[in-house]
């Protein structure tokens, strides 16, 4: 599927570090009047994807997403921002780290909002995927970061394999037990 003779180069982290910072601005705001979740997804799409095109130098897609956890609310005001860099990359794949902070203008108060990663695949003129170049790792928080991100992979396929068991056929005994002590009723006419 990929072209081995394509971009056999290597590129340094820093060649595609990115940061977005943004203004929260009123329309962003829920109901409660702190910022959507939405919103800070939204600029954390858009960073992984200009961090992994930069490194790609060629368009990319959202595969995956490793665990969205909002630490703290971003309040309506805040400045937030978003710093992106390439963690690891396979071969089409490129796992992007991405730390979001917001920052208080009138306090100067900083808070880490979130920390995730986006794996981008680099796709060419057809929508194939297409390989990368490799990564120049620098310092050794570079070599951290790309270790962690491969050790994240192999989790992830672990843990692929075990959530097979989510889909095994629900007998009524088994879910009789699964119930136990849960915050549901089974309806008087329930038919099982
Ligand atoms: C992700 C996608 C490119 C994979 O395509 P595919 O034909 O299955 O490609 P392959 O099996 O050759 O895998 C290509 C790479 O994607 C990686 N990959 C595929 N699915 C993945 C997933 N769910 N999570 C992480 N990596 C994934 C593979 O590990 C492989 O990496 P490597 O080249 O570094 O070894 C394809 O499913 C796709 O285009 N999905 C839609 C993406 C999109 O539109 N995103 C925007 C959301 S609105």
């Amino acid at each position: 599927m990929l072209d081995e003779t394509q971009a056999t180069d290597f590129k340094s982290v820093s060649f595609s570090e990115t940061v977005i910072t943004e203004l929260m601005i009123p329309s962003y705001a829920n109901f409660g009047g702190k910022i959507h979740g939405g919103i800070i997804l939204s600029l954390m799409d858009k960073v992984a994807y200009v961090c992994a095109a930069k490194h790609a130098g060629n368009y990319s897609v959202t595969a995956s997403i490793d665990t969205v956890d909002f630490l703290h609310p971003v309040e309506v005001g805040d400045l937030v921002s978003l710093m992106a860099a390439v963690n690891y990359v396979g071969k089409s794949s490129m796992v992007v780290g991405i730390r979001v902070i917001s920052q208080n203008i009138k306090t100067g108060e900083v808070r880490h909002t979130n920390t995730s990663y986006f794996t981008m695949i680099a796709k060419d003129e057809q929508n194939k995927p297409v390989q990368v170049p490799g990564l120049l790792l620098e310092n050794e928080e570079q070599v951290r970061r790309f270790v962690e991100a491969k050790r994240r992979k192999e989790i992830k396929q672990a843990y692929r394999q075990e959530s097979r068991k989510i889909k095994a056929p629900v007998n009524d005994e088994h879910a009789q037990e699964m119930l136990q002590g849960e915050r549901c009723q089974l309806q008087a006419n329930y038919n099982a």
